[in-house]
């Protein structure tokens, strides 16, 4: 299939770097968000990231003005009714994002893919709030998406051997790296990289070490970027308590269990980053 327009819902955190990604591969690219000012918010986003990208000599002028020529904003569902691909990112729940398919059904044609975002959702449950179960996959980036290379491809039950084959192609045709991963909470990468966080906020209560010492062992030991607790800082702890619970609920594995201090640092609003404290203080 010949993907020429992409439709992107949401232009938050993940849509407008969805946005932007698609924008500057070549497509022509419409972003839809609920209210003019967030639409004005993602799209500023976009500008600013690019504007960056040509201080930094990492984007050339032309190919910003390229992307941004690809690319428009709507409020209006109806504009993306010629759209061959749609990849939703908008809030993580069920419910609203049934309501967008079933609203976006009524105006695009019958050979339209739609994919999902989610992090944490089942592709075959949003498939479900379609009618069109066969051309509906998961397609999740990461956080910042132009810059993260992975791409994870989700098959649902029911989707087609075709649908899988052209999401899979458009993702590389975006620059990135795509991975078949399975339906199944956290896909590939959470669901090793939670079980690895949830562990060492565990060993931390039992007193394997200082937050401090645990960061560095596994940074300069492991060559890993972040030790467990930045990162769980970055990612927001509410977030990951979230997908724990998520994942615990599916699989029944002690591994997946939140531990009782993340539960209570969510609950003090202790939640990284965002909320200037997590493990550290920012
Ligand atoms: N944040 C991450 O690191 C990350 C990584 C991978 C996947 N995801 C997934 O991406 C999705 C979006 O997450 P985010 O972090 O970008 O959230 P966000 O809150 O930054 O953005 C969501 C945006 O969707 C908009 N929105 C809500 N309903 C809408 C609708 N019906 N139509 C259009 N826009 C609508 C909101 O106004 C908001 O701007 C979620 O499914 C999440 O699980 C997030």
């Amino acid at each position: 299939m010949q993907i020429k327009t992409v439709g992107v819902l949401g232009c938050g955190l993940m849509g407008a770097g969805i946005a932007q990604v698609s924008a500057a591969a070549g497509y022509k690219t419409i972003v839809r968000e609920v209210e003019e000012p967030f639409l004005k918010k993602g799209l500023a986003r976009i500008e600013k990231f690019l504007a960056g990208g040509v201080e930094k000599g990492k984007v050339t002028a032309e190919g910003k003005d390229k992307t941004l020529r690809n690319l428009s904003g709507t409020t209006k569902l109806e504009d993306l009714k010629d759209c061959d691909i749609i990849i939703e990112a908008i809030i993580e729940k069920v419910d609203e994002k049934g309501k967008s398919y079933a609203t976006l059904e009524s105006v695009v044609g019958g050979d339209t893919i739609f994919c999902s975002n989610t992090s944490s959702l089942c592709i075959t449950e949003l498939a479900s709030r379609t009618t069109r179960p066969d051309r509906f996959a998961g397609l999740h980036f990461f956080n910042p998406v132009p810059i993260m290379k992975l791409v994870e491809v989700i098959r649902g039950l029911a989707t087609s051997d075709q649908t899988y084959q052209s999401v899979f192609a458009f993702a590389q045709s975006l620059g990135k790296e795509p991975i078949t991963a399975p339906d199944k909470p956290g896909f590939i990468v959470n669901r090793l990289l939670v079980p690895y966080l949830l562990d060492a906020i565990r060993s931390y209560e039992h007193g394997l070490g200082t937050i401090e010492d645990i960061d560095k062992g596994m940074k300069l030991g492991c060559g890993y970027p972040m030790g467990p607790f930045t990162l769980l800082d970055f990612v927001g702890l509410d977030t990951t308590y979230y997908i724990a619970n998520i994942m615990f609920d599916e699989y029944r594995e002690p591994a997946y269990a939140p531990p009782p201090l993340l539960k209570r640092m969510v609950l003090a609003g202790r939640l990284g980053r965002k909320s200037g404290r997590g493990f550290y203080t920012y």
